[in-house]
């Protein structure tokens, strides 16, 4: 176990303004002029805003100095091209969260951009990979600092038959800002490097407890992405019909009913919520992601509120959304076990007893292989678990009691794994390539709670 004495919820210390109206994101200009090509360019680079009510501006690092990053939106079969260039004072990647790209275009840290470096990334949107995907550096050491301080967008990819294209399509962003008396991000602690950093504020597209506007019976869709660091977030929105429509990986099968929601670090959901004549308010329900853990506890978090609109005429959500094949019973088994260990600090996460090590594989799979991984969290934390390269099913859960299916099927590149809990996940790779896996808790990440699978 770890000892988690250190941690504790110290008031902000300066105050940040709030309940402006939910900022749009800036959408990544295409410069192509062609038909089934997106070309952008992003900077990533310090830049100075003037973040907290009355002080300094704060120092971020940001995406075309956007916080969060620009909007990149393309449609299934697009080849994508991205010049991007480094401004950073230090070496990052781009790293494009759940997109199949090829392993060598994916901002593996064996890729490193060089301050003051230009590369040019490259890819194509398969079809049937309509999603809610985003982008964020991850370079080997510092994927946490280089996130904390502001660099994550979105990527969203359309498809021209999706059943829901004709509702308003919101992307929302969570992040976790700290900031010190001087209004400056301040570097991360010995109990952030192992519990995960939390910030002071959840932002929402980066802004405080914003608002968005709803006509009443307006239905929209929300695309909800945990860009934390090592929140695990209990949506919840009371009073309001909320429907899950997707995960990662795009639409479920059907919408849901949820009176929650869970969303761990790195997991996007797609929600349907109708507006009503009445406001109402986003919030994160308390959560305790750690057997020691007690400063979440009893904490409920508003993060953005709902404010009631001139009355539209309602539109229905459709029954069936579309359908997700089960993958084919699997050719290959292996287990995964993460652990923590304070006997050794400098491998303190490991998944089968090792840290990350960008020269080995640990292990050989192959191209079009179904393979069933059993996930298992031996730690007194929660470590949502995350593979690059392809999208996965939750074939089963073991909460500690016993193995329950889910009960429903959807894409994921993301499952939450609470302490003591173990996920049967089963995929394919389409692509060969050295493909990382690893804990979404950014510090973990960063301390080498990651493998590699190398698909031939
Ligand atoms: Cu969102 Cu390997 O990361
Ligand atoms: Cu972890």
């Amino acid at each position: 176990g770890i000892d988690h004495s250190t941690m504790g919820q110290a008031a902000p210390a300066v105050a940040l303004p709030e309940g402006a109206p939910l900022p749009a994101l800036v959408p990544l200009a295409n410069r192509s002029r062609e038909a089934g090509r997106f070309s952008g360019e992003l900077v990533a680079a310090p830049v100075h805003k003037g973040l907290a009510e009355h002080g300094k501006p704060t120092e971020v690092w940001a995406y075309n100095g956007s916080l969060p990053g620009p909007l990149i939106e393309a449609y299934e079969g697009d080849t994508v091209e991205i010049a991007f260039t480094n401004r950073l004072p230090q070496p990052t990647t781009v790293h494009w969260h759940g997109l199949p790209v090829p392993a060598d275009q994916d901002g593996n840290p064996a890729y490193p951009v060089l301050p003051g470096e230009t590369r040019h990334y490259r890819f194509s949107l398969p079809s049937g990979s309509a999603g809610s995907y985003w982008y964020h550096p991850h370079p080997h050491g510092h994927t946490a600092e280089q996130v904390f301080r502001g660099l994550a967008g979105v990527f969203v990819v359309k498809s021209r038959r999706d059943p829901l294209a004709h509702l308003r399509d919101i992307p929302l962003v969570l992040s976790d800002l700290r900031l010190d008396a001087d209004a400056a991000i301040p570097a991360n602690t010995k109990a952030d490097w192992m519990d995960g950093r939390e910030g002071d504020y959840v932002l929402v597209n980066g802004a405080l407890k914003p608002v968005l506007a709803l006509g009443e019976n307006e239905r929209v869709r929300l695309r909800v992405y945990n860009a934390t660091s090592a929140r695990v977030l209990r949506l919840a929105l009371p009073g309001f019909e909320v429907w899950r429509v997707g995960s990662d990986g795009g639409l479920i099968e059907a919408p849901r009913r949820e009176a929650e929601v869970l969303l761990s670090p790195g997991e996007r959901a797609e929600l349907v919520i109708t507006g009503a004549a009445k406001a109402g308010r986003l919030i994160a329900l308390p959560y305790q992601r750690g057997k020691m853990m007690s400063a979440e506890v009893g904490e409920t978090l508003v993060l953005a509120t709902v404010a009631p609109g001139p009355r539209v005429a309602s539109v229905p959500l459709p029954k069936r959304l579309r359908r997700i094949a089960a993958l084919p019973a699997p050719k290959v088994k292996r287990r995964v076990v993460l652990e923590e260990n304070m006997a050794d600090p400098k491998a303190m996460f490991t998944i089968n007893g090792k840290t990350f090590d960008m020269n080995r594989a640990d292990f050989v799979g192959r191209v079009g292989e179904v393979e069933e991984w059993e996930v298992i969290n031996r730690a007194d934390m929660d470590h949502p678990f995350h593979l690059h390269g392809t999208q996965f099913q939750v074939a089963a859960r073991h909460d500690g009691r016993g193995w329950k299916t889910e009960p429903y099927r959807a894409w994921r590149d993301v499952v939450s794994l609470p302490a003591g809990q173990a996920v049967k996940l089963r995929f394919r790779q389409d692509q060969p390539g050295m493909r990382m896996f690893h804990c979404h808790i950014l510090e973990h990440e960063d301390q080498g709670m990651m493998g590699q699978i190398d698909v031939r």
